[in-house]
């Protein structure tokens, strides 16, 4: 199991200063809408100035036509990250363009498909794709594997299931996790690190309990024995 740490802090500085605590931890660092947004690609060069050995993973969760996602696909793997995330809502054609343009690079990002985003409820759900979620999420999840995707975003109580389903190599990244009880915040569905253990989650995302806790360096040190 691997960690990413969410960069989700209100500027740019408390992103690099958090980001200089962590120096010379094996950690993936993602970047969201709102940094890459606001700071752009060099905020990428500034994160490998920092460390380069932390590995980067661009959590953009495209969702358009198939040679739009193809193209940005492209782009994605040019700035040499090491994993990004789609909707598999954009569907079966749209992943196939997406992989077969990712196979042009030696080095090529995992591809991770969201399919239900976690702030749905089965009402909203169920207004938008008329299914009930859970049997969605799951058909989405092998819709994903079929066109080259290397896994999918899920919760943790998810994760066994969609591996049993789709296959035990295909990859979960799981988000709302408590390594060790925090405060679950605005997440419904929180996990621990025991959990996301028993799940076999293969990444696990961590934000808030990370850059707000006092000495952000001693939690990672301690999620990563956890997870060691
Ligand atoms: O602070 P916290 O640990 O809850 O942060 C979780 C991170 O994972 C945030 O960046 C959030 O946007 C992201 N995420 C999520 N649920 C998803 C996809 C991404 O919480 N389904």
């Amino acid at each position: 199991m691997q960690l990413c740490i969410a960069l989700d802090l209100p500027s740019q500085e408390e992103n690099l200063k958090l980001l200089e605590s962590l120096v010379g931890l094996p950690v993936w660092i993602k970047v969201g809408l709102r940094s890459y947004i606001r700071d752009g690609k060099e905020f990428l060069g500034r994160i490998r100035q920092i460390d380069p050995r932390f590995e980067l993973f661009l959590d953009l969760k495209l969702h358009d036509i198939p040679n739009t996602m193809g193209d940005a696909a492209e782009e994605i793997a040019s700035l040499g990250v090491g994993m990004f995330t789609l909707h598999a809502s954009s569907g079966g054609e749209a992943m196939r363009e997406v992989a077969a343009r990712l196979a042009r690079f030696p080095k090529r990002p995992l591809a991770f498909a969201v399919t239900a985003l976690t702030s749905f409820g089965e009402e909203g759900f169920r207004e938008i794709y008329n299914a009930s979620l859970e049997s969605k999420a799951l058909d989405m999840a092998m819709l994903a594997a079929q066109n080259g995707m290397d896994g999918v975003v899920c919760s943790v109580f998810e994760s066994q299931r969609i591996k049993s389903y789709v296959a035990q190599d295909f990859l979960t990244l799981t988000p709302g996790i408590r390594p060790f009880g925090e405060p679950s915040g605005d997440q419904k569905r929180v996990a621990d690190l025991h959990e996301a253990k028993s799940a076999s989650s293969d990444f696990i995302v961590v934000g808030r309990p990370v850059y707000k806790h006092p000495r952000p360096r001693e939690a990672v040190e301690k999620i990563l024995e956890g997870i060691a």
